[in-house]
C-alpha cells in the first residue's frame, strides 16, 4: 500500500523506502508544446529508453525523466554518477540534418539547460566547454548526445539528448574521482518534487525553443557568452603529451581555441577533454 511520507510529506513511503515522485502530467501542464513524457522515478538510463525508443520508433521529443539511473552513461565510455538527488532527462529528436548538427543539438541542450536554470538560482551557470554546466565553480549539469545514421548516408536518423542535473549533494558525497570538481544547484538543500517539475518542464520548454527539427539553432552567442573556461589555464592531453594553455574562447565552429607558447591553438569538440589548472587558475 502507498501512503503519503509523513517525514517530508512529499513522495510516498513504501515498504520503508521513501520514493519521491515526479508525474509526468504535472510537467507536461506547464509544457508551451506538447510533447510526450515518460516520468520514472529511477531506470538504468534514460539514453538508453530514450535510444530503444527512438529505434521502436519514436516521435521526435518523446521525454525520459527520472530522479535516479543505475547506469547513467557519460561522455567518452564513462559512467555518469546519477544518485537520488539529480534530475535525468532524455528527449528523442528527428534532426532532418547532416550528422554533422549533432554538435548543434548539445550547444542548444547546453543554452537551454542555463536559462532554465537562470530561474531557479541567483548564480549565473556558465558552460564549459563542451558540454558541462558549471555554476560556482562547480560542475553541476552533464550533457551527452547520442544517436544513429540513416543507414549508407551521412544524416541522422535519430538522435537523443541527455541531460544529467545534480540538484542536491548526496547524502554520502561524490564518489573520490568526481568529488573535487562536481557540486549541486542547490546545495544540500532537499528539492521538493513540484520544483523538479518545473524546471525539467523549464529545461523542455527553452530546449524546443531553440531546437526544430528543421532547423536546429545552435543558442552559440549565449553559449559562448557564457563559456567558463575563457581567460583560464587548462590542461589537456593530446598525442600522449600533456599540454598547458590558456583559453582564448569558443570560435563560431564551438573549436576552443587557446594560446600554447605563443601560437593559436584551435580543439575540436570531442577530441580531448579539458580540465581547469588548479595550480595555474586564472580568472
Ligand atoms: C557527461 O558529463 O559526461 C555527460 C553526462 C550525461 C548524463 C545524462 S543523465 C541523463 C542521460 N542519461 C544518461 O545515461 N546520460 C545522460
Amino acid at each position: 500500500m502507498d501512503l503519503p511520507c509523513a517525514l517530508c510529506g512529499s513522495g510516498r513511503f513504501i515498504f520503508g523506502v521513501i520514493l519521491t515522485l515526479i508525474s509526468a502530467e504535472n510537467i507536461t501542464q506547464k509544457l508551451k508544446k506538447a510533447l510526450p513524457v515518460t516520468a520514472l522515478e529511477s531506470v538504468d538510463s534514460t539514453n538508453l529508453l530514450g535510444l530503444k525508443a527512438a529505434r521502436d520508433g519514436a516521435i521526435s521529443g518523446t521525454t525520459f525523466v527520472a530522479l535516479r539511473q543505475t547506469a547513467g552513461r557519460g561522455r567518452l565510455g564513462r559512467s555518469f554518477f546519477s544518485p537520488q538527488g539529480g534530475l535525468y532527462l532524455s528527449i528523442v529528436l528527428r534532426p532532418q540534418t547532416e550528422a554533422s548538427a549533432a554538435l548543434s543539438v548539445t550547444t542548444a541542450a547546453a543554452t537551454a539547460v542555463c536559462r532554465a536554470l537562470d530561474g531557479f538560482c541567483t548564480e549565473k551557470p556558465m558552460i564549459k566547454w563542451v558540454n558541462d554546466i558549471y555554476i560556482a565553480d562547480r560542475k553541476v549539469c552533464g550533457i551527452l548526445t547520442e544517436g544513429a545514421f540513416v543507414p549508407n548516408s551521412t544524416r541522422l536518423d535519430y538522435a537523443v539528448v541527455g541531460i544529467g542535473l545534480n540538484l542536491t549533494e548526496p547524502a554520502g558525497g561524490y564518489p573520490p574521482e568526481i568529488a573535487d570538481k562536481a557540486g549541486a544547484v542547490f546545495g544540500k538543500e532537499n528539492v521538493p518534487d513540484e520544483i523538479k517539475e518545473a524546471l525539467a518542464a523549464a529545461v523542455l520548454n527553452e530546449f524546443f525553443a531553440l531546437y526544430d527539427d528543421a532547423h536546429i539553432q545552435n543558442g552559440l552567442e549565449e553559449y559562448r557568452r557564457r563559456s567558463y573556461l575563457d581567460g583560464k589555464t587548462v590542461t589537456y592531453q593530446k598525442d600522449g603529451n600533456t599540454h598547458i594553455a590558456r583559453v582564448l574562447g569558443v570560435d563560431e565552429s564551438v573549436h576552443l581555441v587557446l594560446e600554447e607558447n605563443g601560437q593559436k591553438i584551435f580543439l575540436e569538440a570531442g577530441e580531448v577533454s579539458v580540465c581547469v589548472n588548479k595550480q595555474l587558475k586564472q580568472h
